[in-house]
């Protein structure tokens, strides 16, 4: 290299980006934006809403609206690892810039768009979604547009606040975009391990992962530099979900599963520390974990796929000793307590892909608890987690398939109704099936826990309308009941075809599952 070439290179060089090689490919969020065709498919880093790229989709939902009103059609198909913050979905689904979206979606704009079938969209177990990829079903990856905290001296990549499909996303894109977030603290370097000897079948070797708080991989990613074709810098927040303090019925039913934790420890059942858990986001599971802070429980390990406030909180008082998940789901103030912190959680926290976090072997292994929400459940046990009344996509199955299969104790949380009282959580039969009931083994709402092993399809309705059905509809779950086995007498199932949709039906013509009840009076 000239000397003249070599000063340019070094003066490219930003704290972010430390390698000259890699500088040299800086660009505007525009200049990346203009290089994607439509029709192009993206693979996107994020998962919940963090470490997801953030200017060059935002670019690109610009360009697509200029296209737009010049007459041009514009659309790409979108890939993450999960859900993202606005600057993806809110604003390239405002832009009608999204034919086809997976593996899940928790934005309300896209959420519409996916209903009304202009986006399609594929609810997809979101371990999953890498061997797709690499399978080639999905088509080929054109452009991984990927945020990283850092690039360092030998062009090595630093992870930002989730992993999700990174790795695989830049090794099977034929070009790359990065955005380097000078708003992610570079030491979470050190965090992340990437696993990079996963091979598919016939060729798949087990994976060597035992312990919740086992290290595997390495802490970068690493991609090819020929196959990027810009770089972004980047000073832009994740933009989580902010924590809520949990409702009376969250505390209710965090209430019952800690009673249920103690007796099944003084059984014998679970070990003192219990097992590696696994909890959803959102008010239920921050006041169950919340619950376990003021709990005697110690000694606990999660593995699971979020990080959220309640288990940062754990983490800092020492009661969970390490955690492993595939992103930070933190709230701005949990961030905040993250990052004051995180020389001490550098060792106890491990982020991974989510082909790893979310493993169905290893979630086997470890014997983990899966504590997951559901819209509702039925007499017999089975989950509707995705669809509201059949039919309308709410977010997702996203990683609940993949714990609750192979959980040791698999779990499934709601109130027990919804729209103030309109709505059951408890019918007769789901309007939608996620997970059937061999892989439902405890049902908890505000009225009480079901404990559903080693029980037969009757004894479990009966278990399910006494402990966790709401008082204004035990009666007519009972009385529904009672009719189907008398009915279906000489058959397994109470179930009755022809009404099993009728709580819902009745919902959707007069507004209420109640009998007799109008719109007016929900
Ligand atoms: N019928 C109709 N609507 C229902 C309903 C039911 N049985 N149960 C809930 N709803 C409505 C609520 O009223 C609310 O509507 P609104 O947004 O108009 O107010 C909406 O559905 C969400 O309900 P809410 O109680 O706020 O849900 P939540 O935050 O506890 O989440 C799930 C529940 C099922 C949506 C959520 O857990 C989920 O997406 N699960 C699937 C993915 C998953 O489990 N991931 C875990 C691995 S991290």
């Amino acid at each position: 290299m000239s000397g003249e070439r070599r000063a340019a290179a070094t003066r490219a060089i930003s704290a972010r980006i430390r390698h000259p090689s890699w500088a040299a490919k800086r660009s505007t969020a525009d200049e990346a934006a203009a290089r994607i065709a439509s029709g192009a498919t993206l693979g996107l880093s994020g998962f919940t809403g963090s470490g997801y790229p953030k200017a060059v989709p935002l670019a690109l939902a610009a360009r697509a609206k200029a296209l737009h009103a010049s007459g041009q059609p514009f659309s790409v198909r979108v890939l993450t690892g999960a859900s993202t913050g606005p600057e993806v979905d809110g604003a390239l689904a405002e832009a009608d810039a999204v034919s086809f979206r997976m593996p899940y979606n928790s934005d309300p704009i896209a959420r519409e768009k996916i209903n009304c079938g202009d986006i399609d969209y594929l609810d997809l177990h979101l371990s999953q979604v890498a061997p797709m990829v690499r399978g080639g079903f999905l088509g080929p990856l054109d452009v991984a547009i990927i945020e990283v905290a850092a690039i360092d001296e030998e062009g090595r990549l630093v992870p930002s606040s989730s992993l999700g499909n990174n790795r695989s996303f830049l090794e099977a894109a034929h070009g790359v975009i990065l955005e380097v977030n000078h708003w992610q603290d570079e030491r979470l370097l050190g965090m992340h391990d990437i696993y990079r000897d996963l091979r598919d079948p016939p060729h798949s070797q087990p994976i060597p992962l035992v312990h919740a708080a086992d290290r595997i991989g390495e802490p970068w990613l690493r991609c090819d530099l020929d196959k990027v074709w810009a770089i972004v810098e980047t000073d832009m927040a994740d933009r989580c979900t902010s924590f809520t303090a949990p409702d009376e019925r969250a505390q209710l039913i965090a209430g019952y599963l800690l009673e249920f934790f103690e007796h099944e420890v003084a059984n014998g059942r679970l070990p003192a520390q219990l097992l590696p858990l696994q909890s959803g986001v959102g008010n239920v599971a921050n006041a169950v974990l919340g619950g376990l802070s003021r709990s005697k429980f110690e000694g606990l390990y999660a593995y699971t796929e979020v990080l959220q406030d309640s288990m940062l909180e754990l983490l800092l008082q020492g009661r969970m000793l390490a955690a492993s998940a595939t992103a930070l789901g933190l709230s701005a103030e949990g961030m905040e307590r993250f990052r004051a912190n995180i020389e001490t959680l550098q060792s106890r926290v491990i982020l991974r892909p989510q082909e790893i976090s979310n493993h169905p072997e290893i979630v086997r292994r470890l014997g983990v608890i899966a504590m997951n929400g559901m819209l509702e459940c039925d007499i017999l046990g089975n989950v509707n987690s995705t669809h509201v009344m059949g039919s309308r996509i709410q977010n997702g199955i996203g990683g609940s398939g993949d714990f609750a299969r192979n959980a040791r104790l698999s779990i499934f949380t709601a109130p027990s109704t919804a729209k103030q009282g309109a709505i059951s959580t408890i019918v007769p039969h789901v309007s939608h099936v996620d997970h059937i009931s061999q892989d439902v083994q405890v049902v908890v709402t505000e009225q009480g826990l079901a404990d559903l092993r080693g029980l037969s399809l009757r004894q479990r309705a009966e278990l399910i309308i006494a402990r966790c059905a709401h008082p204004d509809y035990r009666p007519a779950l009972q009385e529904y009941f009672e009719r189907a086995q008398r009915v279906k007498s000489g058959h397994q199932a109470p179930v009755l075809v022809s009404e099993a949709w009728s709580w819902h039906e009745r919902y959707l013509r007069e507004g209420s599952m109640r009998d007799g009840s109008t719109r007016e009076d929900v």
